[in-house]
């Protein structure tokens, strides 16, 4: 809960210096090609439909994000403001889910969610100041997308089929 406030005084303080444009399809997002690496395939659905679209979302802005870094794109705002958002009204969700069929390594998850969205709150304090650590940011994407969607949040599936089966 303290990483989402201070998620929260990040977002205002950077709404507050620089006169935030909320729509990422204008502005810098200049280019669309996404990192096949990221793209959400049918094989990383967890069988929930909400959380299915969120990580399709999540990938879908890491992967924009991975490239316009290598494309050597200035302003990555806009885009860390997606991510930002995106992956707090996921997390929050996820956990929500979680809890409901009491599955039983959410811990881990509410701990992988706190650091996640503990380095976020970096990457747009660094952005912020000018001194965003692309290289890390990076790292980061890869971490989110290919180590916790796609081998964490998969394990997801087979606790739901005897939740499915009961109702
Ligand atoms: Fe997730
Ligand atoms: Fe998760």
């Amino acid at each position: 809960m303290i990483q989402m406030e201070l998620l929260y005084n990040v977002f205002h303080f950077i709404q507050f210096r620089s006169g935030l444009d909320r729509n990422p399809s204008r502005g810098n997002m200049r280019n669309s090609t996404v990192s096949p690496i990221m793209e959400w395939t049918p094989e990383h659905s967890v069988g929930h439909d909400l959380l299915d679209s969120q990580h399709k979302k999540i990938m879908q802005v890491c992967a924009q994000i991975d490239q316009a870094i290598r494309n050597g794109v200035d302003d990555l705002q806009n885009y860390l403001y997606v991510l930002t958002i995106s992956a707090e009204h996921h997390f929050k969700d996820e956990e929500k889910f979680l809890q409901q069929i009491n599955y039983p390594y959410i811990d881990k998850q509410i701990q992988d969610h706190r650091n996640f969205a503990k380095r976020i709150a970096l990457f747009n304090l660094q952005d912020s100041i000018g001194k965003l650590d692309r290289s890390a940011l990076q790292t980061f994407l890869y971490d989110l997308c290919l180590d916790h969607i796609e081998n964490e949040d998969i394990r997801f599936i087979s606790y739901l089929k005897p939740v499915e089966a009961a109702e």
